[in-house]
């Protein structure tokens, strides 16, 4: 879906600051895809690349990151550099960046943000039916009609981390990058959260690519995990095989760092069927 050849990627316009530094990977179908790492280490970076969001002056200086999407509705194939991905956001991939309690404007209504973020051919028929299908989606994420009605202000940080799972998710893209979706959120919340994308991602069938500095969280969820180190990735492999026999000092240093990880995976992917 996503093939990362090579890419070296940074920042500035009069200087070059490199964060992300001859990365490759590639981001198959329905696959839970995990990005850990120490601060500073480039997932965001690298993440911003994938989606394809220069908006923060990020540059690719080297390499290709190219993606390879099956529209739903034709069948159609699309295939782009990501340089023109912007087309396909809210519609074959969509984003949660990191921070995203500021992605939300506080001066608009929660029901005006989600319809603004959609694509036209979502927001066709009328509003009142509109909202009763983002109603009922957010009802599978707990949420109830009136959060519709409120301003970000009055959503607790969980609530408000839920709005953007589901206004993520709403469109049914192929392709969602979450950066530390539920990092600012209490144990139990994250958990609820975690396992709420878990759920989508085999609804959909679609590919999840969760950043997360926690490694509990990817044992518990991904299915391949990628370790990055000063803009590199050091590591990459099945989560489990990761855990069970870390190759790089970094992955075992960082896996030693670990609270005693209880019994098996939480949620045990292992052994399903593609
Ligand atoms: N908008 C920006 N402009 C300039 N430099 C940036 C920008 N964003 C990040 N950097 C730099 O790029 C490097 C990688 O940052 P990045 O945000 O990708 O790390 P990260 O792994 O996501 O860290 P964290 O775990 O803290 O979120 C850092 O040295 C950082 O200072
Ligand atoms: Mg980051």
């Amino acid at each position: 879906m996503i093939t990362i050849d090579k890419v070296t990627v940074g920042y500035g316009t009069a200087g070059f600051i490199k964060a992300v530094d001859g990365v490759s990977l590639s981001i198959g179908d329905n696959e839970i895809v995990g990005i850990a790492g120490e601060t500073g280490s480039g997932k965001s970076t690298l993440m911003r690349a994938v989606y394809g969001d220069f908006s923060t002056g990020l540059r690719i200086k080297d390499g290709t990151i190219t993606g390879r999407f099956v529209d739903q509705k034709n069948g159609q194939v699309i295939e782009a550099p990501s340089s023109r991905f912007h087309r396909l956001w809210w519609d074959q991939m969509s984003y949660i960046p990191q921070g995203s309690m500021s992605v939300l404007n506080p001066l608009m209504k929660i029901e005006a943000q989600v319809v603004d973020g959609l694509p036209k051919r979502e927001r066709g028929g009328s509003r009142a039916d509109l909202r009763r299908r983002i109603a009922d989606f957010l009802a599978g994420f707990g949420l109830e009609e009136t959060v519709l009605d409120a301003y970000p202000h009055q959503l607790s940080g969980g609530m408000r981390q839920r709005v953007l799972v589901a206004i993520a998710a709403f469109v049914n893209p192929r392709l969602i990058l979450a950066d530390e979706p539920t990092t600012a959120l209490d144990v139990v919340v994250q958990k609820k959260i975690l396992l709420m994308m878990v759920e989508i991602q085999r609804r959909l069938r679609n590919t999840l690519v969760l950043v997360s500095h926690d490694l509990g969280v990817h044992y518990q969820i991904t299915d391949r995990l990628v370790i990055m180190y000063k803009g590199q990735i050091v590591e990459t492999g099945p989560t489990a095989e990761i855990f069970a026999n870390p190759q790089h000092d970094y992955t075992r240093n960082l896996i030693a760092a670990l609270p005693r990880l209880h019994g098996k995976r939480s949620v045990d992917r292992v052994g399903e069927a593609p």
